[in-house]
Formats: C-alpha cells, sequence, structure tokens
C-alpha cells in the first residue's frame, strides 16, 4: 500500500477518480476522509491532510499506523526559489527541512528540530529514480534538490532569499517536512513532488491563481506514471 498526500482537494480530486471503482473502500480518522483502491495497478490511499505541517504529519502518521503503508508521495504545488525552475517545472525532493524552525538562540542551526539526530529528511533514492524516470517519459522537466516547508505562504522577495541562503533550498511548500519527519521517524520511505505555480516572490499570489491548475495536473501526472513504474 503507498499513500498519496496532497494538502488540498484540487490536489487529490484527479488521483481519487482514477481509483478502480470496484476496489474503492473510504474510511475517516482525524477528520480526513481517506480513499483506498488500485491505481494503475498499485494499491493506494489518497488523502487530503489539509494544509500545513501539524495537517500533514497527523495525516503521515495515520497513513502508517491504520493503512500500513509501504511509501509515503506527497503531490501538489510549490513556490520556485529558483530562477531555473519556472511554473509548470516539477520539483522532487532530495530532502526536506522546516524553514520556519528556529531554535538558534540554543546553538542549534536553523531548520533543525531540537533534539532530533538530522537538520533535514532525506527523501528514498528508489522512489526519487522512479520519479526522475516518470518525468521523463511524460516530458515535464524535473529538478532533484532540497524542498523547505513552512507553515506560511511564501510571497516575498525578502523571504524568499533568506530561505535559499539559510537552506540551499529549490522550492517552498507548507507540508513536506511534516510528511518527511513522521517518515523519518516511522522508518517508511517518502519523496516529495510538487509542480512549481509560483516564484515565491512578490507576484506569488496573482502566479498562484493563474497557474494553480496547470501545475496541480502536472504533478497528477507525474504521480499517475510513478505508480505505472513502481
Ligand atoms: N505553495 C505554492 N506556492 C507556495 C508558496 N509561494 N509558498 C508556500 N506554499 C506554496
Amino acid at each position: 500500500m503507498i499513500g498519496i498526500i496532497g494538502a488540498m482537494e484540487e490536489e487529490v480530486s484527479e488521483i481519487k477518480d482514477c481509483l478502480e471503482p470496484s476496489t474503492l473502500s473510504i474510511s475517516e480518522k482525524a477528520g480526513m476522509v481517506f480513499y483506498s483502491g488500485t491505481l494503475l495497478g498499485q494499491e493506494v490511499t489518497v488523502v487530503r491532510s489539509g494544509v500545513g505541517k501539524v495537517n500533514s504529519a497527523l495525516c503521515s502518521q495515520v497513513l502508517i499506523d491504520d493503512f500500513y503503508v509501504k511509501a509515503l508521495i506527497n503531490t501538489g504545488i510549490a513556490g520556485s526559489l529558483d530562477r531555473d525552475i519556472d511554473i509548470g517545472d516539477i520539483v522532487i525532493s532530495k530532502d526536506v527541512i522546516h524553514h520556519d524552525m528556529d531554535a538558534s538562540i540554543f546553538g542549534d542551526p536553523k531548520g533543525w528540530v531540537p533534539r532530533m539526530d538530522t537538520l533535514s529528511f532525506p527523501a528514498d533514492e528508489e522512489l526519487i529514480k522512479t520519479a526522475e524516470t516518470a518525468s521523463d517519459i511524460i516530458g515535464i522537466r524535473s529538478f532533484i534538490g532540497r524542498v523547505a516547508t513552512g507553515d506560511q505562504f511564501v510571497a516575498s522577495k525578502a523571504t524568499k532569499e533568506r530561505i535559499v541562503s539559510e537552506f540551499g533550498a529549490i522550492c517552498t511548500e507548507m507540508e513536506g517536512a511534516g510528511i518527511g519527519q513522521a517518515a523519518y521517524i516511522n522508518r517508511v520511505p517518502y519523496v516529495i513532488i510538487r509542480a512549481i505555480s509560483d516564484k515565491a516572490d512578490d507576484s506569488a499570489n496573482m502566479d498562484y491563481a493563474e497557474f494553480e491548475s496547470h501545475a496541480i495536473a502536472n504533478s497528477v501526472k507525474l504521480i499517475c506514471k510513478m505508480m505505472e513504474l513502481i
């Protein structure tokens, strides 16, 4: 069983619609609705976690405990932090960090969750390779790199520059680190797949409105191709 998490309904509805109807079962927990069934030959559970790291971590733990998932995949959209990564392009996580975790007053590097043994949560090598192959097949440009997660929509040049200089991340979003941290603690492989909807700068809210659905479509295409390859 593979768990597929998207924050918003728009990010998962098309994937849910592709589940083989005769295999579909639906259950509810922690205010989330879990759709289990066969997607292009793979047993999956698809769920909308809600926005932000608390929701995505809760959702990951339910998938691990109740659905016994062997891997977690996060699908959705993100703001680009790299001038070469454009709207519609895909980012595949190499690792993920919390860009808004800051206990540096105690000597921890920024982003470090106090008392944990790692700064970032590495994504699974096999899942990264599968995502890269899938993007080659469907013909959408992809970039592998660090994802920076925070409980904020980044829409200013100053915040964008801070995240790039502190963490060297290539995109920013609001759920990945909740999933990466839950996966790390539970020793479950994971990967984040994000299509770019905006540049996380002063034009971000306008770009987001215009390009959200195009970006979501690209992320969904990639997830479906991955299911055929896994
Ligand atoms: N998701 C899509 N664009 C984003 C941005 N600029 N900041 C945070 N999450 C996002």
